[in-house]
Order: C-alpha cells, then structure tokens, then sequence
C-alpha cells in the first residue's frame, strides 16, 4: 500500500488525548504550525466526539484533517458515575486505535508519516515514532510543575518507601529543585497517593520515563516563569520547549462573547469585579454553591460568574434578584478575554494550569479551590512559591474564609502585593512572546523539528 505514499511537505500525526481540557492546548498549538507550515499535512487524531466537538463550525486550515479513532467503549455504554471509566476503556484500545486510523490517514492523504506529535500522556506515541523512525515531540498540558512532580516519581516513591501517606504527608518535596515548598499532600494523584495499579498512573509512570526519549518536550508555560524548574526540566530532556503563554500566542481568535460578558465588564473600575470559574470538568460540590453565594453577596463586589453543569439550580432563590445590579452569570465566556480586561481584579479557580497560565496572561491574582490532578500543586506554587494569590486552606468554600480571601485580594496592601507580583510576570509573559522572546525562539525550533522531512 505504501508505495506510492510520498513524503513531500511531511505529514505529522497529531495525537490528542481526547479528554477534559487536553485537546485545546494541542489544537491550538497545531493551528499555529499549520500556519507557519502550508506544506505540511497535519492529520489530528481524536475520538469521534472529541471531533465533532474541536472540529465543527469552526473555519479549518487545508494543511489541517481530522481522524476519529476508536474510543473502546462497548457497544450500548452508558457512563456508571465513576469519570475516569472512558478514559481507562480508551486506554485499553490505545495504541491499536490510532494505528489502525494512521494508516487510513497515510493512505488518504498519499504521505507517510515524518513525526508525531502527541499529548505527552500518550507516551506510547513515543514507541509508535521510534518504530518509524521519525521524530517524537510531546505536548505537555499540565504545567512545569507537575511534570517534575511525574518525572521524579521513583525517587518520591523510594524516599518514603516506609512511610504511610499520612505520615509523610506534610513532608515538603525538599530533595527536587523547583519543588521544594511542595508537600507530599499536594502531588497529583497516581505518584503517592490512589490506586497505583490501575492504568492511568500507569501511564503517568510510563510516560515519565518515556518522556527524556523524546525529540522534544513542549510546554505551555514560559522559561522566564521559573527559572529552578526550567533549568530541572532542560537538564532532563533532549529539548525542553516553552512555547507559551499559548493564550498569548494564538492572536486572530475571534472572541465570540455571545453573552457580552466583555461590555458588562466596560462598567467597572479597573481591578474590581471578582471572576468565577472552576474549568470545564468538575462542577463546584453542591455544598459549597451556597456558601459562596453568601460570601459573594456580603462582600458587596461586582462578579461575574461561569456556571457549569447543574450549579445554577443550586443556586438559592432570591440571590439572583439580590445581586442583579452587579452580578452576572452565563453558561459560557471568552475567559482569556475576560481575564485580560482591566476591571477584573479576582480569579476564582480551580488552578488548571490553563487557567494559571491565563490568570498571569492578564495579571489578575487568583483565589485557588482545587480539586484533582496538579490543581492543588498549582496552587501551592501560586500562593507560597510566587504569591499571587490564596488557596483555600479548608479545602472546601466557607462563607467568611471566602468573603475574607475575597476582601483581601481586592482591596488593601495584600492584594496589592499580590497584583504586583503577578502583573512582573505579565510582562514577562509578554516579552518570552515577542520576538526574539524565548517563547518565539523555542516555537521556531519546534517548527524546524516539525517540517524536517529528511528521515
Ligand atoms: C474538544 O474536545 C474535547 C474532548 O472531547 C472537549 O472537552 C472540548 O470541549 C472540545 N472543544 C470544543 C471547543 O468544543
Ligand atoms: C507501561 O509500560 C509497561 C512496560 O513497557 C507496559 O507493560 C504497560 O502496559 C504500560 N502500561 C500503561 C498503562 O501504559
């Protein structure tokens, strides 16, 4: 069959890991290659849904096609509460499903496939290269920090190899540069803590010592950012590629504000209207809606508020009406946009690392309720590594640690500290973008690596 396959421009294979907020990074960062690169086909695989989804109405490069793969869910599957289920059935289909749709997309397109580009997660991407013979680059989604947290696993393991969890606990991660204000408590699921046994901190594992075998490890952070970790992570990979703020990079996006969060925001005093969103994925805990509906009516601040899956139901009767006159709350806003505009002076988050990212993006200090993942990570390295901002320290909202945190961030000397802090990295940010900036020097080696088709 291959035969006749060329090589041409080059073909890189994109491979997604099709859930929670991966595949945007990933897209994002796609889109931009295949504007630099039009001789270059970049096929993109993800499930159907995930497709139908990133892939709908939306205005495509030609350089740009989409491929669904298998997701390995049975035939008639219905979710059964636990939402890590799909995601291990997927990685049970994983690698056979994107093989089986590469070689539809070699044959379709008529080229042989010259690099893959994947979602560090799928470290088996890495074997399928090397398989090959072509380059690996993977895109990191999580931040510097938990990736140090993955790649140091075996040595986190064996250093309290005879500890329980709750012992070493508040253990902090002294022993890994750029990490040593981190406690055991705060590493991602999966490197302590959870079922080591089951598949996904299997890969986690996997990919950790997959990883240093790449041709290129990218991230979307900035090298300025942190420099301890930078220089850990550069020390550990082949290529350690910032290209981000990705927010910052992906310039022509139009800013469809169906809602008009944006104008709303025009009617407030710079730095006073407190921002609300916990990300796409898990929805605030019923039993912290109404507490924060309290703290945000006593503190008498201007908000704007994303709600997702059935919060708004929980949200008391009359509070709406209470708060009409300086409280807004949609399904959906242009959270970059929205945080990049001056009257936002709070962001409550659940510290994702495109939310962090996005938060810096616009200067805005955060007020952090994580809840899985690197989310707790995050936010140690917010509040005690670069202060700039809080984490909740009940771990879960209550009225006055909120309408505390809240009057802290917002006005007097704590906040303002905080809003300096972060408005340094702003503009860090903004140079490591420019060019000649580290963030555009690192994108032109990634697109170098990218379309070299000499294999
Ligand atoms: C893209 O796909 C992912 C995974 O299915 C989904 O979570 C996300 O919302 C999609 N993005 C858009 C812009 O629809
Ligand atoms: C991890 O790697 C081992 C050894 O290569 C392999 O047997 C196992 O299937 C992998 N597991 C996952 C979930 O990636």
């Amino acid at each position: 069959m291959s035969v006749n396959n060329t090589i041409e421009g080059g073909h890189v294979a994109v491979i997604a890991f099709p859930f929670t907020s991966h595949v945007g990074p990933l897209l994002g960062l796609v889109k931009r290659l295949a504007a630099e690169a039009p001789e270059v086909m970049f096929s993109f695989f993800a499930t159907h849904r995930s497709n139908k989804a990133n892939f709908s109405d939306e205005e495509f490069l030609h350089n740009i096609r989409p491929f669904d793969v298998e997701d390995g869910l049975p035939e008639g599957f219905i979710p059964k509460g636990h939402p890590q289920e799909p995601v291990e059935l997927f990685l049970k289909a994983t690698p056979n499903n994107f093989k089986k749709s590469i070689e539809v997309a070699v044959s379709e397109i008529g080229r042989e496939v010259t690099c893959v580009l994947s979602d560090a997660f799928l470290w088996i991407c890495g074997k399928m290269a090397e398989e090959k013979g072509v380059p690996w680059i993977a895109l990191i989604t999580g931040g510097p920090f938990a990736l140090t947290a993955h790649l140091y696993t075996d040595v986190i393991r064996q250093t309290f190899a005879d500890k329980s969890l709750e012992e070493c606990e508040e253990e902090p991660l002294k022993f890994i540069p750029g990490l040593s204000s981190v406690l055991v408590k705060d590493l991602p699921e999966g490197i302590l803590s959870g079922n080591l046994e089951s598949e996904f901190p299997k890969m986690l594992h996997n990919m950790s010592r997959m990883l240093p075998k790449a041709t290129a490890v990218c991230v979307n952070s900035f090298e300025e950012i942190d420099p301890t970790v930078t220089n850990v992570l550069k020390s550990n990979f082949k290529k350690f590629l910032c290209v981000g703020p990705l927010s910052l990079t992906m310039s022509s996006q139009p800013a469809s504000d169906e809602y008009d969060c944006l104008p709303w925001l025009d009617k407030y005093k710079p730095a006073s209207v407190v921002y609300i969103s916990f990300g796409s994925v898990i929805p605030l805990p019923p039993s912290e809606v109404i507490p924060l509906t309290e703290a945000l009516e006593e503190s008498g601040f201007p908000f704007l508020w994303s709600v997702r899956g059935n919060t708004k139901e929980l949200i008391p009767k009359g509070f709406l009406e209470r708060t009409a006159e300086r409280g807004k709350i949609v399904p959906w806003t242009p959270q970059t946009q929205v945080l990049a505009h001056e009257s936002v002076g709070a962001f409550v988050t659940h510290s994702g690392w495109k939310s962090i990212c996005e938060s810096i993006a616009g200067g805005v200090p955060m007020i952090c309720r994580p809840f899985f993942g690197d989310q707790a990570l995050n936010t140690r390295i917010v509040e005690d590594v670069w202060g700039i901002g809080f984490g909740i320290k009940s771990g879960a909202i209550a009225k006055y640690e909120m309408l505390s945190v809240l009057e802290r961030t917002l006005v007097g000397e704590e906040g303002k500290k905080r809003r300096n802090k972060i408005g340094k990295l702003k503009g860090l940010a903004e140079m490591a973008v420019e060019s000649g900036g580290s963030s555009t020097e690192n994108f032109k080696t990634l697109l170098e690596i990218v379309t070299s088709v000499n294999i």
